[in-house]
């Protein structure tokens, strides 16, 4: 069966709402003739030039500007990515400035944003733009999904706002506004439903002003039509939503599978020198916040999971004592309690850190021989690395502890 079975029929409120005509069964659901569909569009776009957010990346159709903006606001809100897109945009003001960037540049810049990803990605991106496409984007959906970080919303996304192209551009906003509107079954943590929306946005939204027709969308779903707290009988769409009529708004989406997050338990090591300076190290190039530089972390068997690595069970100190000793051949002076604690969610990993303090011993000092992939900062001067925004945590927790 396909999941998009609907609840109610837009047949049911003809007379009784702004639905006043229907059209074809599209993957299942039951959706507006056009007059409707014009109506709906009119009210909609009514709505957006009254009220629509302005934003830095909605003055200018540059699909460079827009690409930029769509990748941050991948996973980032928007009241976060404004300053991160202006100075990223003083820094690479064009495809070619990125192309030609170093990354270390490009990450210290994205320090903070998380999914250190999209920044590689980008920087991937503009080169195969530079190279394959002479500097020229290219313009269709179809196209921009072969470059690097681009699926089918950020296509659909860049070639509606920039290119002025009919395409969709679903993402959480448009399907909940969706699966309200229509009251969809579908459930939206499968990915093949996805398709469900694209074909009904795109029947619905017709070609005029697309890019528009996006970003009200957005604007509505962070607005009226928020997951939790809909405001719907002020939602300037609310006489075309079946969810508003029949009140079930919240039954929408629909969302079965929620993936649990796995926890992974960390001991940080703040290892201070004689001149006090910390000890801090880059991460593998590969895998989880590649790149980036954080404080020695060892990880911590998980006891409760029942994965502890055999041998017997140490306290948390002896442990980094020994972890420090196998891994950087020194013996610290470590505190036997713990100084703070910091959490940080992944999206699918929830990372739990106790924070030890810890002094290099003089002999250790002395035979501490300076390895590529690290390096001792004052901090008071953490500007000259990238730290992922977990490590900026460590390091406030460290500052407060030394304030107390
Ligand atoms: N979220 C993703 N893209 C957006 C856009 N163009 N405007 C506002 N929020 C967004």
């Amino acid at each position: 069966m396909s999941g998009s079975n609907q609840d109610f029929s837009p047949k049911d409120w003809i007379g009784q709402s702004a639905i006043v005509d229907l059209g074809p069964t599209i993957e299942g659901v039951e959706v507006w003739g056009e007059e409707t569909n014009q109506a709906f569009r009119k009210t909609l776009f009514d709505w957006y030039d009254k009220e629509g957010r302005h934003l830095p990346w909605r003055e200018s159709k540059d699909p460079y500007r827009i690409w930029i903006s769509e990748i941050m606001l991948q996973q980032t809100q928007v009241n976060t990515v404004i300053p991160y897109y202006q100075r990223f945009l003083q820094a690479f003001p064009t495809v070619e400035d990125l192309a030609a960037a170093e990354e270390d540049d490009l990450l210290k810049l994205w320090a903070g944003l998380g999914y250190y990803s999209r920044a590689k990605n980008l920087h991937r991106a503009a080169q195969e733009i530079v190279n394959d496409y002479s500097g020229q984007f290219p313009q269709t959906a179809k196209e921009l999904k072969q470059l690097s970080g681009i699926g089918p919303y950020t296509a659909g996304a860049i070639a509606s706002i920039a290119f002025g192209q009919a395409v969709p551009a679903i993402d959480g906003n448009a399907m909940r506004v969706f699966s309200r509107l229509f009251t969809i079954n579908a459930d939206i943590s499968r990915q093949k439903n996805h398709a469900i929306f694209r074909e009904v946005v795109a029947y619905v939204m017709g070609d005029e002003r697309p890019g528009d027709f996006n970003q009200a969308l957005m604007d509505l779903g962070s607005s009226y039509e928020t997951a939790k707290k809909p405001l719907s009988d002020i939602s300037p769409i609310k006489d075309f939503n079946l969810a508003t009529l029949t009140g079930t708004e919240l039954d929408y989406p629909v969302k079965l599978s929620k993936t649990k997050s796995k926890t992974i338990h960390y001991q940080a090591l703040l290892l201070e020198n004689s001149q006090g300076q910390y000890l801090i190290e880059k991460r593998p190039s590969q895998g989880l916040l590649a790149n980036l530089w954080t404080v020695p972390l060892f990880e911590v068997a998980n006891q409760e999971e029942g994965d502890q690595q055999g041998g017997e069970e140490r306290q948390p100190y002896q442990n980094l004592v020994a972890e420090a000793e196998a891994v950087y051949d020194l013996r610290p002076v470590v505190m036997k309690k713990s100084i703070g604690h910091v959490r940080h969610v992944f999206s699918h990993r929830l990372w739990e850190i106790d924070l030890y303090y810890a002094k290099l011993s003089p002999a250790a000092e002395k035979r501490w021989q300076d390895q590529e992939d690290s390096d001792w900062v004052f901090l008071h001067d953490l500007n000259r690395h990238a730290y992922p925004t977990v490590q900026m945590k460590i390091w406030q927790a460290l500052k407060d502890y030394l304030d107390q």
